[in-house]
């Protein structure tokens, strides 16, 4: 299967979670390269449902090499929790989780800053899952940010630490906000930290082994194009590359070592969090939410949810080389009679073919639609190409056409086994 990299070709959230956890049977190195435990991957494995947060969900099979990459920002303590339910669950992890050295953490007072900024923005706000992401990734680029090198040094950590908490506690201060504890900040990272010392290690060379081997990596992207920070809607992103080039600068690996993009989307559009959704319709939404569908895995919030939008699909093969796509969710739209894809957009006499930089430009924008008879036939049991409705089938080439890439996979459900290979 070669070096693979997986994104998600619109705001999060396509179901990359099953996808990568299909695709890593033929992989032999998982590597996670961005973001943070804003992401929320649920895998069902026998009934069984799993949530990933950090730890990429190759984890789930065998013998699996799985990487947490230097672009990734980790908080320890989420990430010993999650490690710990994974082991409760009788997943091996020694041997088999590697997280990188130079990996930046997430600390309280990037929690307490998220929620403090976005509370400064009213209504402004950008919506976001309040993991302290963004001012994670800000300490990092500021150069002020601590990494688990730092964590894993007791001494150096305790210092750095105090420095830290003085400098946040004054601007949370500033912001009318209660300063954090030292003390108790402290004992639990440092816990973290001796939890985690046996698995943080230099990713970058022991990825670099594997290539030597001919290992198959697949590269699990976390959030969407249209959350990417360079590419997104901005300022309505998250604070990493979500885009493929996020896969090397957050993992060591050079591009061309990768073979292949695969881009997963929904059969339709959602979004969490705020910012333009150019194809939102409140009736598809009342439909999905209806069938217990569209509700975050982080966060629980209910997604926004829209007609599929070509457009935003399309501009996400150009910034990502898209190869492949997998369309996931497809059984979503068993039951609508006509069904709607944004193939342009609209502001006033001019017309888009590609996703507008301009926010406000964007925010105008109306969605031209083209209307494709609905199936009206469950999915959810397809286990073949063929045992696809011919009306799902002509969907599905129609929007991984008008997309710009060749459709690899189709998703009917949750399940590893409803999974169709095209
Ligand atoms: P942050 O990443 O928590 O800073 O949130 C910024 C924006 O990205 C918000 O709109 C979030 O809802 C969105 N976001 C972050 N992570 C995910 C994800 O894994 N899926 C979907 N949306 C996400
Ligand atoms: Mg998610």
């Amino acid at each position: 299967m070669a070096n693979t990299i997986l994104v998600g070709a619109q705001w999060g959230d396509e179901g990359k979670g099953k996808i990568i956890d299909v695709l890593t049977e033929k992989a032999d190195v998982v590597i996670r390269t961005q973001g943070g435990n804003n992401a929320g991957h649920t895998v069902f494995i026998k009934g069984q449902k799993y949530v990933l947060h950090l730890v990429p969900s190759g984890i789930l099979r065998k013998n699996k090499t799985c990487v947490i990459g230097n672009g990734v920002v980790v908080d320890p303590v989420s990430l010993v929790e999650e490690m710990e339910v994974l082991r409760r669950l009788g997943v091996k992890l020694e041997g088999h989780l590697f997280v990188s050295e130079t990996a930046h953490m997430v600390l309280p007072y990037h929690r307490e800053l998220d929620a403090q900024r976005e509370v400064l923005k009213g209504k402004n706000k950008i919506g976001t899952t309040k993991r302290g992401i963004g001012p994670a990734y800000g300490d990092k680029a500021a150069r002020t940010g601590l990494r688990l090198l730092d964590l894993i040094h007791a001494e150096r950590f305790k210092k750095q630490l105090e420095l830290k908490i003085k400098e946040n506690n004054s601007i949370l201060k500033a912001f009318g906000a209660k300063p954090l504890s030292f003390k108790k900040i402290h004992e639990s990272y440092r816990a973290a930290g001796d939890y985690l010392r046996p698995f943080v290690t230099n990713t970058v060379v022991l990825l670099h082994k594997a290539l030597r081997r001919g290992d198959d990596m697949l590269f699990e992207g976390a959030q969407g194009t249209f959350l990417d920070i360079d590419h997104g809607t901005y300022p309505y992103v998250t604070s990493s590359n979500t885009t493929a080039g996020g896969a090397c600068t957050g993992s060591g690996i050079a591009p061309h070592r990768i073979d292949r993009v695969v881009g997963v989307m929904k059969a339709y559009t959602t979004r969490v969090g705020e910012g333009p959704l150019p194809s939102e319709n409140m009736e598809i939404a009342d439909m999905l939410h209806g069938m217990g569908r569209e509700f975050g895995a982080t966060t629980g919030r209910p997604r926004r949810c829209g007609w599929f939008d070509a457009v935003a699909t399309r501009h996400a093969t150009m910034v990502n080389g898209i190869d492949d796509f997998a369309v996931t969710n497809v059984d979503g739209l068993d039951s609508v009679e006509v069904i709607k894809v944004c193939v342009a957009y609209r502001d006033g006499a001019k017309t888009y073919d590609y996703v507008p930089s301009d926010i406000e430009v964007l925010s105008r924008c109306q969605p031209v639609y083209v209307e494709f008879p609905g199936w009206k036939i469950p999915t959810h049991e397809a286990k073949k190409w063929k045992d696809l409705p011919v009306k799902t089938r002509q969907y599905l080439k129609a929007i991984a056409e008008l997309s710009g890439a060749n459709l690899a996979i189709a998703s009917v459900g949750p399940g590893r086994e409803q999974t169709i290979f095209v």
